[in-house]
């Protein structure tokens, strides 16, 4: 249950000046240590997949644990695609689980960033899914050394921002005033007068990447001029390698003797950012004003006729199975027939992400097909009905 709407979520920070903080997560010692440290404080939190991690770890198999986590969190939680290329990586996040995405063509001519942020909007809208924007560059990775990675920052003009937000409809910017991802040697210097400037501008959430190194100080003084939400990795990870670091001693050969204290170690900064950042105590007010996520099956019962052979019937569906299950917005489809041995009953699940999602589903062109193919076999029976699952 308290998997919640990212942006009721981020406009409750926004409107009350703190800052969600939305934490890298690549294995299992993240995810817990981030959310213990949220429960901890009675804090709203974010756990942020980056694409750039991907081939560190399997998406689709880290996703269900993330997304179980943050169902059984006390807290309300929100999981977010971060640094999304284009518009099949948005879907894809939104398949695997991800309530927000956060899709990045900021190197791209503005124009280009328009229309892609544009197209990856429309579709996340339609499934009731929230958008982080970007406008202008903040360089860097996450986990290297800031100094050593090429290619500029390009500050966001806020003569831009207005129109960008306005014609990509995004639900919350990322704005590049100064920070880089990773780790800089020195405290970046943030300009302040550019984000009271873009804030004025748009109204709406700034998010601020590369928030490993900054000043508490600077902190504060972001987050008093719009940010709602702080993307944080670096440091985490260094804190995991500093934990294993501490463990590791010659005779020392076991795994967990060696990695047992990485999930407090993470627990401990990330603790530090929220009471930091102001999210600190609000958990209550946060789940009690924020819509909470609530997905859809889909549930389709066929009598296959005895025109129908079971060759044809096999093709059927395999291909309605990856029809439908690229519809954006589709979480799962699973095909089965009945255990009575009578397997010419049929029943499709199919997992949409929210009730919007069903609304639009079932006018989609892929499930019209599918449902006429079903439809058109003489003497066939069909019945398909949408149910919101209780916890
Ligand atoms: P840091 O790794 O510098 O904390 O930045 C993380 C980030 O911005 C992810 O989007």
């Amino acid at each position: 249950m308290p998997l919640v709407h990212m942006a009721d979520m981020l406009k409750h920070a926004y409107r009350h000046s703190y800052a969600v903080g939305a934490f890298g997560v690549v294995n299992l010692d993240f995810v817990q240590g981030v959310l213990q440290a949220a429960e901890d404080c009675r804090a709203p939190v974010i756990l942020n997949l980056i694409e750039s991690h991907f081939s560190y770890y399997d998406l689709e198999l880290l996703m269900p644990a993330v997304t179980v986590a943050a169902q059984r969190a006390k807290v309300p939680v929100a999981i977010c695609l971060d640094h999304g290329a284009n518009i099949e990586s948005a879907v894809r996040g939104i398949r695997t689980g991800c309530n927000g995405v956060m899709v990045d063509t900021s190197l791209l001519p503005l124009d280009e960033n328009l229309r892609l942020t544009r197209e990856v909007t429309d579709m996340a809208h339609a499934c009731g899914v929230a958008v982080e924007g970007e406008l202008g560059y903040v360089p860097g990775d996450e986990d290297e050394e800031g100094i050593k990675i090429p290619g500029g920052l390009v500050y966001t003009l806020a003569s831009e921002a207005k129109a960008f937000v306005e014609r990509t409809g995004v639900d919350f910017l990322a704005v590049s005033i100064g920070t880089v991802h990773g780790r800089m040697s020195g405290t970046p210097k943030l300009d302040y007068a550019r984000l009271a400037k873009i804030n004025e501008a748009v109204g709406i959430p700034l998010a601020i990447h590369g928030g490993t190194g900054l000043s508490d100080d600077q902190c504060k003084k972001l987050i008093a001029n719009g940010v709602a939400k702080i993307n944080y990795y670096t440091a985490l990870s260094e804190a995991a390698a500093n934990s294993i670091k501490a463990n590791v001693s010659p005779g020392q050969k076991s795994y967990k003797a060696i990695t047992h204290g990485v999930r407090g170690a993470i627990r401990a900064e990330v603790e530090r950012c929220i009471r930091l950042w102001g999210s600190s105590g609000r958990a209550a007010e946060v789940l009690a004003q924020c819509r909470p996520w609530r997905e859809v099956e889909h549930i389709v019962l066929y009598n296959q006729p005895a025109s129908l052979s079971e060759e044809a019937a096999a093709t059927m569906v395999i291909r309605s199975k990856e029809t439908l299950a690229a519809i954006p917005g589709v979480r799962r489809v699973q095909a089965g027939t009945a255990v009575n041995g009578e397997n010419r009953r049929r029943c499709w699940l199919v997992r949409l992400a929210t009730p919007e999602v069903a609304a639009s589903f079932s006018n989609h062109p892929e499930q019209l097909k599918f449902a006429n193919s079903l439809s058109q076999q003489g003497g066939a029976d069909r019945a398909a009905m949408d149910f919101e699952l209780g916890e």
